[in-house]
């Protein structure tokens, strides 16, 4: 009699607890295969943690990067990808932080003009890609170094240097960090680092390649940018914080960009995609897992007239 009194109110819970036991059998399993998933990404980037709570702490935000992605790729909607790489084990707080530091660096040594020597540039190619000039060194790796700034400034030199003298020469961001330079060294002769070191005055006095001068491109300009990169590679300052531009991988990036410019870059090229937006081709500085074999291609004439 108990029983059958019993019996209706039984079969709902028997419902739901069966559910509650394949739903957390599922994300059991699930964990499982984010924990092989994230021992196999330890063991390939040679990550070691110092014990297993900062190991926990890394595996979560390891976790939710990998969904993040994942979720951004399956919703398709964009015509840029996302994928894990070296900086999965990062927040995006964590990641901004020491490698963006572009404000605030000068070039005392060598003077800036307030022209704008492309103003009256009116030849404009549909397509530019300075690589395919030999106006572009291989891709670099800053590493945990907030010297992004010396990176994009080096490779706007090496570019024109290139143009100037028909020689490409891997030049020293390394000295540009630790000297107020006259010119620069061969990156062979000064090595990089990736802290900031005391000059080394001797290798100082080496110049591979120096500038007598710069200039600003016009502000909020795209247009103004294009006439320069016609001309030459050139060092640009960038907001790249967001996680789209922290896992970036391949496409147009048309990500949300913000104007609270944090990163150095070199714009190298621009171009059309077939099937998507018009881009500006960016080399930048953290090696070549990240972006197009180290490459961003960002959306060009948008319509902030901040680009
Ligand atoms: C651009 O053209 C104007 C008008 O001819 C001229 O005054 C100016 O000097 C030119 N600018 C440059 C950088 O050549």
């Amino acid at each position: 009699m108990a029983c059958k009194n019993l019996l209706f109110p039984c079969i709902p819970l028997v419902l739901i607890f069966g559910f509650l036991a394949f739903e957390a059998t599922a994300r059991t399993l699930e964990d499982v295969s984010m924990h092989k998933w994230n021992e196999q990404w330890m063991a390939r980037y040679g990550k070691v943690y110092k014990d297993s709570r900062e190991k926990e702490k890394r595996f979560n935000v390891f976790k939710a990067n990998v969904e993040y992605i994942e979720g951004f790729n399956n919703a398709g909607n964009k015509p840029y990808k996302l994928a894990i790489n070296k900086f999965a084990d990062l927040t995006n707080e964590e990641f901004i932080a020491p490698r963006n530091r572009f404000k605030g660096h000068m070039c005392p040594a060598i003077t800036r003009t307030s022209t704008f020597k492309y103003e009256n540039v009116t030849a404009v190619p549909p397509i530019i890609d300075w690589r395919t000039k030999g106006a572009v060194t291989p891709i670099k790796d800053q590493g945990q170094c907030g010297c992004c700034w010396a990176f994009s400034a080096v490779a706007a030199t090496e570019g024109i240097t290139k143009l100037s003298t028909g020689k490409l020469i891997s030049l020293s961001e390394q000295e540009l960090v630790d000297c107020d330079t006259k010119g620069v060294d061969q990156e062979a002769n000064y090595a990089y680092k990736g802290v900031d070191g005391t000059c080394n005055t001797n290798k100082e006095a080496n110049i591979a390649a120096s500038i007598k001068g710069f200039e600003d491109a016009p502000a909020n300009s795209e247009k103004g940018l294009l006439k320069a990169v016609v001309n030459q590679p050139v060092s640009v300052a960038i907001d790249a914080s967001g996680s789209d531009f922290q896992f970036y991988s391949s496409g147009v990036f048309t990500g949300s960009c913000g104007t609270d410019l944090d990163h150095g870059v070199t714009a190298v090229g621009y171009g059309n995609s077939d099937d998507g937006p018009k881009f500006w081709l960016v080399k930048n500085s953290w090696g070549t897992e990240w972006g197009e074999q180290g490459y961003i291609r960002m959306q060009r004439d948008v319509d902030a007239e901040q680009g």
